[in-house]
């Protein structure tokens, strides 16, 4: 059981529409909202990815934002440890941000590891269909460990770090995402021009 009990804050509130339309937002924007959410073992490349495709969008004109798993980590969710349950609060924190910033007609770039693939649903659900891209960052474990950036791995195979994803956590692979990008075989260049071809629709009015 969450020590967070989701139903305390919920009484007596009230939904205030906005009375701003999304259209309005489009145009301003120039863009229509859309969720890539990079999934993948840490050290698979989503955040170098992500902030490539933020720095690719901005670029050309549209507005695109990375939220990334050790940045939120800092603040929103610096209460959250990598239990499955806390993992869960994460990415249900994280999906819920995204949907506002969709509402805002911001193009959002969710790289977390988020490893379940039933929270991913929840994501999926909570950001809308319509709205979710699900992205395997899929750089094999041999790889990532091989490169161990942050030393992580290291520290995870001498027990230092518990409950590390792809060691002593499970990481749950997605059965059909929109797109797998493997980083141990792209480019940073080609992997962004193919995350811009999954979202092109959403880059016109
Ligand atoms: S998630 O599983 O809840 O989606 P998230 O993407 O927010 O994870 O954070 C992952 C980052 O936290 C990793 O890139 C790594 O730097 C750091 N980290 C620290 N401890 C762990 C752990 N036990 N498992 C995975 N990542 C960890």
């Amino acid at each position: 059981m969450s020590s967070i009990d989701a139903t305390k804050g919920s009484q007596n509130v009230v939904w205030h529409p906005h009375s701003v339309d999304s259209h309005v937002r489009s145009t301003l924007f120039q863009q229509r909202p859309v969720t890539l959410w990079l999934t993948g073992l840490s050290g698979a490349g989503k955040s170098t990815l992500g902030f490539a495709l933020e720095h690719a969008l901005i670029a050309a004109g549209h507005a695109g934002f990375v939220l990334d798993g050790d940045n939120v980590r800092h603040g929103l969710n610096r209460d959250l440890g990598f239990s499955a349950e806390d993992r869960q609060e994460n990415i249900r924190r994280i999906a819920e941000v995204a949907r506002l910033m969709n509402a805002a007609g911001l193009i959002v770039i969710a790289s977390f590891i988020s490893p379940y693939r039933e929270d991913r649903q929840a994501a999926r659900e909570i950001i809308g269909a319509d709205n979710f891209r699900e992205i395997h960052v899929s750089t094999s474990l041999s790889a990532c460990e091989q490169r161990d950036v942050k030393g992580l791995y290291r520290k995870a195979r001498e027990g230092l770090i518990a409950e590390f994803t792809g060691i002593s956590s499970p990481y749950e692979a997605p059965l059909s995402p929109d797109l797998s990008l493997d980083t141990a075989v792209l480019s940073i260049d080609q992997a962004v021009a193919q995350m811009l071809e999954l979202i092109k629709d959403r880059l016109v009015v």
